[in-house]
Formats: structure tokens, C-alpha cells, sequence
């Protein structure tokens, strides 16, 4: 029994591969993931930084706890980079063999990496979206990180200076990023269901699958019988679906599977 070979020869097998990804991806670019010890949640609470409702509230009672989810976001997305894992998946794309990333991760890396067709369940940082007229537009990831650190290093920090970081829409509309918080609808959910059923093989990285509705759809193709492949370092999160588990991080897993499935296909 090697897992690694026993999920290059599902994906060298496979006709319509896609992975579904969560935080632990982007662990190795130096992205803290949510519920790890020491993660987002053990250091910031969810119901004051993690819905609309409650941000809002905070930045009126308690600014510098918005101050200090902010400079730790900031600082985090501005040195991540695609690592190993995401080039695999990449690779993948290429080789003809993963048609799509479905991610609930904001922080754009799938794109950087070179996959082209990626359903954000959560939206991206990087883009706005108009409060009035829900236009979206995708802006320059340095811009949006460079404006962010001018108004969280000002001496005098003014929660409502953040909305500056997001340019107005044509309408004249105010924007905000165009992510998903805790109580709002997540995006590309019914695309993501119709993959999901179509798809023969699902390769789930770095999820913990507690939120839902993202973590249906790993179940959702199980019931067509799609083969799943899960790479995680510290728990099989998809236990009673999962036909091969490996236990690695996704950096170090994901590659050497990769590199097996080339020397099968020859590519
Ligand atoms: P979690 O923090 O819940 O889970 C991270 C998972 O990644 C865990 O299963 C870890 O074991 C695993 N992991 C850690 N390091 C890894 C590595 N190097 N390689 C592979 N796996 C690794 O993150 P998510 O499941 O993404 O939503 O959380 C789902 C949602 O909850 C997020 O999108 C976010 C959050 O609250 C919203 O904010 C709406």
C-alpha cells in the first residue's frame, strides 16, 4: 500500500479531475489557517471580525481590535506567494488532467499559480464589489495592499479610512472587498455543485470541511461516485468518503504525487 502511488494512478486514470481546496494550501505561503492551534479563530473572535454585523460594531466600540486583524492580514498577504502545492495543481491543469480548483480561500493564489478556472466560494481580497450596484472589479493586489498598510500605519489608526482602500465604482458607489463573511451567501455555489457531480476524481487540500455549504461538496460527488484523494498533514477531515488519504502537507504531498502521475503518462 503507497498512497502517493495509489493517487497518481487514480489521476492519471482520471478523465475530469478537481480540487478542492481550504486554508491548509496556503499554510506554506505563510497564511495562518482558522481553527490550527494559534490560527485565525484562537486569536481573533469570529462574531467580532468575521460577519458584516459584527465588524461593523467592532470598528465603532473597538477599533483596534479591527487595527489588529487588519495589520495581521496585511502583513501575512503581502509576502505570500504561490509555494509547491498550487504550481502541482497547476501542473495538473496542464497536463489536461484537473479541469477546475474550487477554493474557499480569498487570497488569489490558485490564479497566481496558473490555474485558469477557479470558483472562489469565498470571493478574493483582491476584488471590490459596489454596495449599490454589485458591479465587481478586480484590482491589483499591490494597490489594495499598499493602501491598506498607509492607513494602518497612520499614528492616529481611522477605521473609516479603510473604505479608501476599495475605489468607488463608476456608479459612484461605494465598494467593499469582495469576500464572503459569516452569515452572507457564499459565490459559484450552483457551479460548483454541477462540477462537483460531473467530476470523477476530487483532490481535497488543506480543509477542515466545518463550514458548510463549501464542505457539501466533497459529498456531494461522492454520491456520483466520484474517487477522492485527500493530503493533509494532521487529520482526514473526509474519513468516511475518502479512498486514498495521505498524510503530508500539501507542499510536500501534492508534488511528489504530481511527479508520479508524469512518469505514468509520460508527460
Ligand atoms: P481550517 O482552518 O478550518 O482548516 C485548515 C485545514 O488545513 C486543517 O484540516 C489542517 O489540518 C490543514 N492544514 C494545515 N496545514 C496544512 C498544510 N501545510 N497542507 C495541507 N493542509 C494543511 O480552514 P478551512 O477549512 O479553509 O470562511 O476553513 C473554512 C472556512 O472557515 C474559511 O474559508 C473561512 C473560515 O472561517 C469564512 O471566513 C467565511
Amino acid at each position: 500500500m503507497d498512497p502517493y502511488q495509489d493517487a497518481a494512478e487514480l489521476l492519471a486514470r482520471s478523465k475530469m479531475a478537481v480540487g478542492f481546496t481550504g486554508a491548509g494550501i496556503s499554510a506554506e505561503s505563510g497564511i495562518d489557517t482558522f481553527r490550527d492551534p494559534g490560527g485565525v479563530w484562537d486569536r481573533f473572535d469570529m462574531s467580532e471580525v468575521g460577519t458584516a454585523d459584527g465588524l461593523l460594531n467592532t470598528i465603532t466600540r473597538h477599533p483596534e481590535k479591527v487595527l489588529g486583524f487588519i495589520k495581521s492580514t496585511v502583513e501575512t498577504f503581502e509576502s505570500a506567494l504561490p509555494h509547491a502545492g498550487h504550481l502541482a495543481l497547476r501542473d495538473l491543469e496542464q497536463m489536461g488532467i484537473l479541469k477546475c480548483v474550487i477554493t474557499q480561500n480569498i487570497d488569489d493564489l490558485h490564479s497566481q499559480a496558473g490555474n485558469t478556472d477557479v470558483i472562489e466560494l469565498h470571493g478574493n481580497l483582491y476584488r471590490a464589489r459596489c454596495i449599490s450596484c454589485d458591479k465587481k472589479e478586480k484590482l491589483e493586489r499591490d494597490g489594495v495592499l499598499g493602501r491598506a498598510r498607509q492607513v494602518i500605519e497612520q499614528e492616529d489608526f481611522n477605521p473609516l479610512k479603510l473604505a479608501g482602500v476599495f475605489p468607488k465604482c463608476s456608479c459612484g458607489g461605494l465598494t467593499r472587498p469582495d469576500v464572503v463573511m459569516f452569515g452572507e451567501a457564499v459565490q459559484g455555489m450552483e457551479r460548483a455543485y454541477h462540477i462537483s457531480d460531473a467530476c470523477d476524481l476530487m483532490i481535497i487540500l488543506g480543509t477542515s470541511g466545518v463550514v458548510y455549504p463549501a464542505a457539501v461538496l466533497p459529498h456531494e460527488a461522492r454520491k456520483s461516485g466520484t474517487k477522492i484523494i485527500e493530503i493533509n498533514p494532521t487529520e482526514n477531515s473526509f474519513s468516511e468518503i475518502t479512498d486514498v488519504f495521505i498524510q503530508a502537507k500539501a507542499g510536500e504531498g501534492l508534488p511528489e504525487v504530481v511527479s508520479r502521475v508524469r512518469k505514468i503518462v509520460g508527460k
